[in-house]
């Protein structure tokens, strides 16, 4: 098959796309950031070096993921456990560090007609976050490629809470309960990812193999990829080495898939395949 390949991408970028299958990408890719803090760690720096090192990886992975067509890019930066559990100097660090992300990064999101969003308790956020926020989602609107997500105070849990919340809303306003009609559609129609489309892959960084209260709900038929490569070294490379995996595996939905046979089970879950990074 004769691949062509998009432009923008480096040599080692190009030399997995080649690999790639183009028209079988995943049409939603989540990622859960994560090893910052054992990245700056490691090079006996504070934690917050970790998340500003972070901020380069972001930038790597949505460009790539822009520039090869992924149509949903959805990242883990901030969970709610997050905002309760860690010191009030690393969170308010974080929420500088986004604000800073939003305005200095609209020209490559603009430029890579990329629309961003926000999933999570945005309300609760400090205002002058939100009001930068509402800013990048306004300038981007209009923007027709890569729909990027931002989790933000985000919980795959209070998600499902605040859905049932609205569905019990809407039934007590039109007729009570016993005009409920509950089924998987009406649950998917008022979860925060209602308008994206179903989740093809999530990706781990750092060598954790949890969920993390990460798009529970979503996750049912999603592959699942743990690399060991810490947050602040992934790149757009990785995002592509992800993808080659994921069009390796078989994807099943609970049926038995093309060419079965009793032996052979497919694993589920993979660990990266750079293993001497491991820590
Ligand atoms: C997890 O690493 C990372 C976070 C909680 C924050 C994610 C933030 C970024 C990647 C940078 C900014 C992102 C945007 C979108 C502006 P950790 O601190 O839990 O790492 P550890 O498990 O090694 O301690």
């Amino acid at each position: 098959m004769v691949v062509s390949i998009p432009s923008g991408l480096d040599r080692k970028e190009t030399e997995v796309y080649r690999r790639l299958d183009p028209r079988q990408l995943p049409q939603h890719i989540a990622i859960i950031m994560d090893g910052n803090g054992r990245w700056a760690r490691q090079r006996h720096l504070p934690r917050i070096a970790g998340h500003r090192a972070g901020v380069e990886a972001v930038r790597s992975t949505v460009e790539t993921a822009a520039r090869i067509g992924i149509p949903s890019l959805t990242l883990y930066a901030f969970s709610t456990e997050n905002w309760q559990r860690r010191p009030r100097t690393e969170v308010s660090f974080l929420m500088r560090l986004l604000r800073q992300y939003l305005k200095q990064e609209l020209p490559t999101l603009q430029k890579n007609n990329i629309r961003l969003d926000y999933i999570g308790r945005q309300h609760e956020l400090p205002p002058e976050v939100q009001e930068r926020m509402d800013w990048a989602r306004r300038e981007t609107s209009r923007n027709t490629g890569l729909r990027l997500t931002l989790a933000l105070n985000y919980s795959a849990r209070l998600e499902l809470v605040d859905a049932f919340q609205a569905i019990a809303t809407a039934a007590a306003q039109n007729g009570g309960l016993s005009h409920l009609r509950l089924d998987e559609h009406a649950i998917s129609r008022h979860l925060y990812t209602r308008d994206l489309p179903e989740l093809d892959l999530v990706i781990r960084t750092s060598g954790e193999m949890r969920l993390s209260n990460f798009l529970l709900w979503q996750v049912a038929y999603a592959e699942i990829y743990v690399t060991n490569t810490l947050w602040p070294e992934f790149r757009g490379v990785h995002l592509l080495e992800a993808i080659a995996e994921y069009q390796r595996r078989e994807r099943r939905y609970g049926g038995l898939g093309a060419g079965h046979s009793d032996e052979h089970i497919p694993v589920r879950v993979h660990a990266g395949s750079n293993g001497s990074h491991h820590r």
